[in-house]
């Protein structure tokens, strides 16, 4: 694949051999990212959770094994239709008991009601919105005061993908990401080093106030 098609495909997968691959690399590369995010995020049982472009649904998957209690709720987002399905088979059950919803779905347009999340994750994405901060300020109207937003990411290898030009005029960086986190009303916005076996990996962790 030509770095060109690779950078499209993973910031909107397509029902197509390229995507195709691409769902598997999330697979292999991505599912650590997936389960620390779910893990830094405390879910408590009962807990309304969300997961905004959540692939092939790994996390969902993690999320929705804690949310055991009446009121647990998983919210998920993806504005691409492939992923949209292969996470709605990987979550049958639970979208079928109302556990769990899935929207096909920009970000910026997600029928999620304003002050009603407890939780937000979301891993290797921020860099597609064409418009970070407006993409934190959707965020911060859908969490309730005081909710927790987690993201995780590989900045080692999202630094090689740059340099094969796969995330050509992408902005990649932290600091711009959690600027925007910060000027839309977020609080004690950080990043964190980590490390899951032999796994390198940062996490981003802001609070939402109101
Ligand atoms: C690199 S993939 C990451 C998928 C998964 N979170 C993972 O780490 O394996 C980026 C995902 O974000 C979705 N996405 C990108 N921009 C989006 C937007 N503006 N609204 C909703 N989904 C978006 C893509 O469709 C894709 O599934």
């Amino acid at each position: 694949m030509l770095p060109n098609q690779v950078g499209k495909q993973l910031g909107h997968p397509t029902y197509s051999l390229s995507g195709w691959l691409v769902s598997k690399f999330f697979k292999w590369h991505n599912q650590v990212l997936e389960e620390n995010a779910v893990k830094l995020c405390n879910i408590e049982p009962n807990n309304t959770v969300l997961e905004l472009c959540h692939g092939p649904g790994f996390g969902l998957h993690y999320a929705s094994q804690l949310l055991t209690g009446p009121e647990g709720k998983l919210f998920g987002v993806d504005h691409s239709q492939y992923m949209h399905e292969m996470a709605s088979k990987r979550m049958k059950e639970q979208i079928s008991r109302g556990k769990v919803e899935l929207y096909c779905s920009d970000l910026m347009a997600m029928p999620i009601e304003e002050n009603t999340v407890d939780k937000v994750f979301h891993c290797n994405c921020y860099y597609f919105w064409p418009d970070m901060k407006a993409g934190a300020s959707v965020i911060h109207r859908v969490m309730k005061p005081g909710g927790i937003m987690v993201t995780t990411l590989r900045l080692d290898s999202l630094k090689r993908t740059i340099s094969r030009r796969a995330l050509n005029g992408k902005i990649w960086n932290p600091e711009v990401y959690m600027d925007a986190l910060q000027s839309c009303g977020f609080t004690d916005v950080r990043l964190e080093d980590n490390r899951d076996k032999l796994i390198h990996f940062q996490a981003i962790f802001a609070t939402a106030r109101k």
